[in-house]
């Protein structure tokens, strides 16, 4: 039986997937189209609600986006966040304010009347994130402000007998404190949601619809043994078996065991159709000599490009080419569903491979965040240590060795950073970081070990946590463990006579070393 669905407008916002990930936390299923679809496309869904996105414009700029007011005569209860709600206001014949007295970013504190069924639960009194330029200022007959702060005297409105709900802050984000409870009175209480939807009902969906766009055809998936590829390879097995596959690329810049443990996992134990392609020799000549930073991973790119390109045409009569791409990769959110921005990039990592290799692209988890990744990484089987993993960069060991990169450091390094992460492993802490890695430094220092002089390498081990990888702090790793890891690297890899640790944050410095 079909699950409930809500379906959002998507006004342009950057937070329309956020919104939608919200609703499914709550355990209701949600479509997104773009604010210019007809009500008889969302009426088709038989939609038990409708939420209204935030947006990047003013409703007074050119070309604004315009929520169609048929929707408003649907019988919807209707959520409208930020731009969302100034449509509504507006074409209700309320006043929306531009400028200097509309706008507001960031945290603040808004009260709210908790007797209406919207806030029921909630605090007189909590913090919400405000984004927005306009505001409205008057509101249309009939409607009320249900909410107010200090800049912002209609936070939260109510009209269309109850309804319609217009918040000016983002309940999406995680910054609104009581953000996930309005979405969920909204939904329970007033849309009368049942929470029907399930994490195991985006298999079945996402499995059906490959199977109908696919047909018969054959899907080429460059497999990295990340968390993402390997979680898109599941249900396109799942949907296709046979139909799919596998291109693993050895460039000789992984982890140690990396690669028999992907061979493992798909070829022997989910028995997909696994190509192993040993390249080492094609990308370590490609960057012989190389000390850039930049131009390594130009080099590495286009090479694991041309391998793949090779790999896959051997491959006859292969139509699609899948990939891993997750949300927080779309760097434009909205024309994923043709919304009001038009373009789109598609954030393109060494890993990644351009369109232009010919193919049909197939993107299964374009609109899920890593967290939803793993989930369905568990529901499909996937063993843990995959699941769990952190996030590994396409370049690998390359960008882990500043400077020219040889087999022999490759191999010392390989050595060490499994030390490191073990030790993780071991004292637990591996599962309390988000990215752990040794780093082999293009330095020399004096050591002793017995009676003799040494004259060896440095590793310096790094650790971070990050919500976003796009700011990270190092992790305050217990000494104790410190000392282990150093002691077993520093006795155990050859050539190695010093660890040291990196305590940087990001920014100023990245969580790679190149
Ligand atoms: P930085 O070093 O920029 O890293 O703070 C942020 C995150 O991105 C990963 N990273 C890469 N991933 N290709 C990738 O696929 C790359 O060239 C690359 N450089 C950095 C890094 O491991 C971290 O998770």
């Amino acid at each position: 039986m079909k699950a409930q669905t809500v379906v959002i407008l998507d006004f342009g916002s950057q937070y329309t997937q956020l919104i939608a990930r919200r609703v499914r936390e709550i355990n209701v299923y949600s479509v997104i189209y773009p604010c210019s679809v007809d009500p008889a496309t969302v009426e088709r869904e038989r939609p038990i609600a409708l939420i209204l996105s935030g947006g990047p414009n003013s409703v007074y700029d050119d070309g604004a986006p315009q929520l169609d007011e048929r929707y408003l005569d649907l019988g919807l209860p209707i959520l409208g966040i930020c731009y969302g709600m100034q449509q509504v206001v507006r074409l209700r014949g309320g006043e929306v304010v531009h400028g200097e007295r509309g706008g507001e970013y960031g945290r603040t504190s808004a009260s709210f009347k908790t007797d209406v069924s919207v806030f029921n639960g909630l605090p007189e009194e909590s913090v919400v994130w405000m984004s927005h330029g306009d505001q409205a200022a008057s509101l249309p007959n009939g409607y009320e402000a249900i909410a107010s702060s200090i800049n912002c005297p209609h936070a939260a409105v109510a009209g269309e007998g109850g309804k319609f709900i217009g918040l000016q802050f983002h309940p999406e984000v995680t910054h609104t404190d009581q953000g996930l409870q309005i979405l969920r009175n909204f939904l329970f209480g007033i849309c009368g949601a049942k929470g029907d939807w399930k994490m195991s009902s985006f298999i079945d969906t996402t499995v059906d619809a490959i199977r109908r766009r696919v047909g018969g055809e054959k899907v080429v998936l460059g497999l990295s043994g990340g968390v993402d590829s390997s979680v898109a390879a599941l249900l396109l097995h799942e949907a296709i078996g046979d139909d799919l596959e596998c291109i693993f690329v050895d460039n000789g810049f992984l982890r140690k065991n990396e690669a028999e443990q992907v061979v493992s996992t798909f070829r022997d134990h989910f028995k997909m159709r696994f190509h192993f392609v040993d390249a080492a020799e094609d990308f370590l000549s490609a960057i012989a000599g190389v000390e850039d930073p930049e131009l390594k991973r130009r080099r590495i790119g286009h090479t694991f490009i041309d391998v793949f390109r090779r790999e896959a045409t051997k491959l006859k009569e292969v139509r699609y080419l899948a990939q891993g791409t997750l949300y927080p990769d779309v760097i434009e959110s909205v024309a994923a569903h043709g919304g009001p921005t038009a373009t789109i990039k598609t954030h393109h990592n060494v890993g990644g491979l351009p369109e232009e290799l010919g193919f049909e692209l197939i993107e299964p988890l374009r609109n899920l965040f890593k967290d939803e990744v793993r989930k369905i990484g568990r529901l499909l089987g996937l063993p843990g240590s995959i699941v769990g993993r952190h996030p590994f960069p396409g370049p690998g060991l390359a960008v882990r060795l500043p400077g020219r990169v040889t087999r022999e450091d490759l191999d010392t390094l390989r050595e060490a950073d499994a030390i490191m992460i073990d030790e993780l492993r071991n004292g637990g802490f591996y599962d309390r970081t988000s990215q752990v890695f040794a780093v082999l430094l293009p330095v020399y220092s004096v050591g002793v070990m017995g009676d003799n002089r040494t004259y060896g390498r440095v590793v310096a081990l790094r650790a971070v946590t990050t919500e976003d990888f796009m700011t990270a702090d190092w992790a305050r790793l217990p000494y104790d463990l410190l000392a282990k890891i150093s002691n077993r690297i520093i006795n155990e890899v050859e050539g190695v006579n010093r660890v040291v640790y990196d305590i940087s944050s990001k920014p100023p410095s990245t969580i790679e070393w190149e």
